[in-house]
């Protein structure tokens, strides 16, 4: 079955505790959250402290989606401050193979990003990756249109990983028209903010989501 991972960037900062217990309560699988560094991508989010907070109350699994430049400097403590799995971004570091192992060696998990510019390579470091994040819009901001030009990569990937079996996950764009047809691709996990928040019926969009 499809995951729903509600990403957190769209929840009311104010009633942030009570926001992730409607979102459990409402059925999502585990949470996305986005760390934007206003380099790697024209915007800023959370740092470590936050990540931590949602650690005390979250029940589901912590999926940290980096959009930060040079990640090998912070993964270490994205994992300490409770992140079940980080993913990082292909374009943004030079030792991706490095990073996958350092995360690895810290017992989590690890997902590598790709940019909707991005080809996606099925390179032989990428066999030990838990799970391949393919971005369906140009990262920084949420609520934008997803690409449609990215289905050919996303089918790629997903050849890649039923080889690995790591997890396909799509970012950025989703909605309930397309994701009939992600997961008919075989995506695992569909990340959305707009898609879930906008309205605030979080159970009734969580389950349309996954279908
Ligand atoms: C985009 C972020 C996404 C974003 C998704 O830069 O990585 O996780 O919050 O937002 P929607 O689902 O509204 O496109
Ligand atoms: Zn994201």
């Amino acid at each position: 079955m499809t995951m729903i991972a509600p990403s957190v960037v769209c929840a009311d900062l104010l009633n942030l505790k009570q926001e992730i217990l409607l979102l459990q309560k409402a059925g999502a699988d585990l949470f996305h959250i986005d760390v934007m560094d206003g380099c790697f991508v024209n915007n800023i989010t959370f740092g470590f402290d936050y990540v931590k907070s949602l650690k005390k109350i979250s029940k589901i699994p912590l999926f940290t989606h980096l959009m930060i430049v040079k990640p090998e400097r912070y993964v270490e403590r994205f994992i300490k401050a409770g992140s079940d799995l980080v993913t990082f971004h292909i374009e943004a570091t030079g030792s991706p193979e490095a990073i996958i192992d350092r995360i690895h060696s810290l017992r989590k998990k690890v997902g590598v990003a790709y940019n909707p510019e991005t080809e996606f390579v099925p390179k032989s470091f990428l066999k030990k990756a838990d799970l391949i994040l393919i971005m369906g819009v140009h990262p920084g901001f949420s609520h934008q249109k997803f690409i449609e030009a990215m289905l050919p990569k996303i089918k790629k990937a997903k050849e890649f990983t039923l080889r690995t079996d790591a997890l396909l996950e799509v970012d950025g764009g989703v909605n309930r028209e397309n994701a009939a047809m992600l997961r008919e691709i075989g995506v695992d996990i569909l990340v959305a903010c707009g898609a879930i928040f906008d309205d605030k019926r979080y159970e009734e969009n969580i389950s349309a989501l996954r279908g």
